[in-house]
């Protein structure tokens, strides 16, 4: 079992969870995931690793309540624990001291795994751009962590209620229009944001890696739950992945899987929640 050491609210509907997990801790990289159950009749749900302590042995997780599973989840409190806690799943970001300028992008709860990622590249002495997204200031996480590991923050609100007012790709095109030279663009968040920012830097030729996060079943490519079309390939996102190049995923085809189970989803949720 895997005890909840912390649990905060960081904005309404988002939580953050320290668990107490030292072979996971021990073992893990930037931009890998874990897969939890929180008890027998649980689904299985993969979530990206938004920092670790090897020496504490604690992995941090964090979650917007969305639906069925999210809501068991979110229902537990300090000190009580989880059945499952599989990891450290996936392939790590791929990070070198000669990555150059890097700008990360985190859209919404994507903040919280480009965090790791992001404090690594710095840690390498690679420059750090960070640019951070939410539909409104309220929701807005991790600014404070983010800045302590950046160079530089530019803040994108949907409805300019902090920073620019618009989405994540205009903060890009400011940093464009200005002359900044980007070596590589890694975006995470919600499917719409990630094929944006892809589509806005493809001009460019700029590299740009996307972190996915499609459906998952068993996590270690048996199932085939997670494929994802890139480019002429057929990649799983939990064995292959999860950071894949965004100027080749089928971004449609990978939001339309998402779609597929709402309607059971929301089903889910009532059972539950009723
Ligand atoms: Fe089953 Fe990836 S989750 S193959």
């Amino acid at each position: 079992m895997y005890r909840i050491l912390k649990k905060q609210e960081l904005s309404p509907g988002i939580l953050e969870y320290d668990i107490e997990a030292p072979r996971v801790a021990k073992k893990a990289l930037p931009g890998q995931f874990i897969v939890l159950r929180v008890n027998e009749e649980g689904e299985r749900v993969p979530l990206t690793i938004a920092d670790f302590d090897r020496e504490k042995g604690i992995v941090t997780i964090l979650f917007q309540v969305v639906g069925a599973s999210t809501g068991l989840l979110a229902s537990l409190k300090e000190g009580d624990s989880i059945l499952d806690f599989v990891g450290p799943l996936g392939q790590p970001s791929e990070l070198s001291d000669h990555m150059g300028t890097v700008v990360f992008v985190g859209g919404g709860i994507g903040v919280a795994p480009v965090y790791p990622i992001a404090r690594a590249a710095h840690e390498l002495g690679n420059k750090v751009i960070s640019i951070l997204g939410a539909k409104t200031k309220d929701i807005l996480i991790f600014e404070e962590r983010m800045r302590a590991i950046s160079d530089e923050v530019l803040i994108t609100t949907d409805d300019g209620s902090y920073g620019i007012k618009g989405f994540v790709t205009n903060a890009i095109e400011e940093l464009i229009k200005r002359g900044e030279k980007i070596d590589q663009v890694t975006a995470i968040g919600p499917g719409v944001m990630m094929k944006s920012v892809a589509e806005a830097t493809r001009p460019y030729g700029i590299k740009t890696v996307v972190s996915l996060n499609p459906i998952m079943v068993d996590g270690t490519g048996m199932c085939g739950g997670c494929r994802v079309q890139v480019g002429e390939e057929t990649k799983f996102a939990c064995v292959d992945g999860p950071e894949f190049d965004g100027h080749l995923v089928d971004f449609h085809g990978l939001m339309a899987r998402g779609r597929m189970y709402r309607t059971q989803e929301a089903k889910e949720k009532d059972h539950i929640c009723n």
